[in-house]
């Protein structure tokens, strides 16, 4: 069996920089509340009129990080992307990326596991690399949520958190079984899917319903129950990072560096207070990129990575929880 490391990093944001204060103008909330709740100060929404979508920033992502790599995108045996957010309801974004950077006619997949996805996207690369099947994957997480935040004071408890970018990496084969992924830990809890949710367009309510229901009918912006999301969010990020660490054999001071899913700053305090991690232990970028949700945790990567925060040997943990209930977590050894 081989192992599979990750090879090559890169993001794209958008220019278009939005602060608290531009939020407060456009609805009723404050500089105050939300980086008192959330430690978020900034976010990058793609600007009306744009023709940015997630796919055309996954496909600026990957090609930074194909050429750090060191490979050409003919090197590249599979196409993995995570988003919540795709430019269509179908196909999806992956042969989007397949036709944008002029790829072989290489298999794409496409990962729909919200918040999770890169955790979920990872792990699913390195099975394919452990088995022999691929050499190099490109793996995806983009999102493009501006366009759908409800940006009244109505829904201004979604619409403040979330934020638009890319993230990518190359995962790449390796025979040093010390290096690379040494575990994935995933789950879901179905029956909190109404928690967090989107619930329309979908095939049980299709767009002619939504436009002839009345005006309250609010089933196409996000719906998101807060509290409840935060609690089991702290719950469960503790329980798949236990299991890592029991997996393999080590404690949080073996912890080199560990990168939540950007949700909240205080979900990742919360973790990092209970876990008693030194703050050069853990990497947050929340407060410039607001929730990225699958790109997250592979934007906070490639800039730590840059930052030179990621060294030779360190062991490197990802976690991530969101919409479904879905979590997960990575284990690596760089
Ligand atoms: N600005 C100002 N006030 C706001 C606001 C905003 N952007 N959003 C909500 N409020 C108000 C509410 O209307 C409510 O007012 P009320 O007390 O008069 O009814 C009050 O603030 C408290 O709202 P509540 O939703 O209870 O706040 P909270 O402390 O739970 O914080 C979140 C809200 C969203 C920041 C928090 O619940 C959270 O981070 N949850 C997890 C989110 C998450 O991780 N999501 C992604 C999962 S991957």
């Amino acid at each position: 069996m081989y192992n599979s490391k990750i090879s090559g990093l890169g993001f794209y944001v958008p220019d278009n920089v939005v602060t608290n204060e531009d939020l407060s103008k456009i609805m009723d909330t404050s500089d105050e509340w939300i980086q008192e709740r959330t430690g978020i100060k900034q976010r990058h929404w793609i600007k009306e009129g744009s023709n940015e979508t997630s796919a055309t920033m996954g496909a600026r992502a990957a090609e930074i990080a194909i050429e750090r790599a060191g490979l050409d995108k003919d090197d590249i045996d599979f196409i993995i992307f995570a988003t919540l957010s795709p430019d269509f309801y179908f196909p999806g974004c992956g042969v989007q990326i397949q036709e944008m950077l002029e790829m072989r006619t290489i298999g794409a997949l496409d990962i729909r596991n919200q918040c999770s996805g890169f955790v979920y996207a990872l792990s699913t690369g390195d099975q394919f690399i452990k088995t022999g099947m691929y050499k190099n994957i490109l793996v995806i997480g983009s999102e493009y949520h501006s366009n759908g935040l409800d940006k009244t004071t109505r829904g201004r408890g979604v619409s403040v958190i979330f934020g638009d970018g890319a993230g990518a990496c190359v995962l790449s084969r390796t025979e040093d079984n010390q290096k690379g992924i040494l575990s994935s830990h995933l789950h879901s809890e179905g029956k909190y899917a109404d928690k967090l949710i989107v619930e329309s367009p979908s095939i049980k309510h299709w767009v002619p319903e939504i436009l002839n229901s009345k005006e309250e009918d609010l089933s196409y912006f996000p719906y998101m129950d807060g509290t409840f999301v935060f609690k089991n969010a702290v719950v469960r990020f503790s329980e798949v990072i236990m299991e890592a660490l029991s997996v393999n054999k080590i404690g949080p001071d073996d912890i080199d560096l560990f990168i939540p899913h950007q949700a909240n700053l205080r979900i990742s305090q919360f973790i990092q207070q209970k876990f008693k991690l030194r703050d050069d232990q853990v990497y947050n970028n929340i407060t410039n990129y607001g929730n990225t949700t699958a790109a997250s945790i592979v934007i906070a990567l490639t800039e730590a990575w840059e930052k030179g925060k990621v060294k030779e040997d360190d062991i490197v943990l990802l976690a991530a929880f969101g919409s479904g209930f879905t979590w997960g977590s990575v284990l690596l050894r760089w």
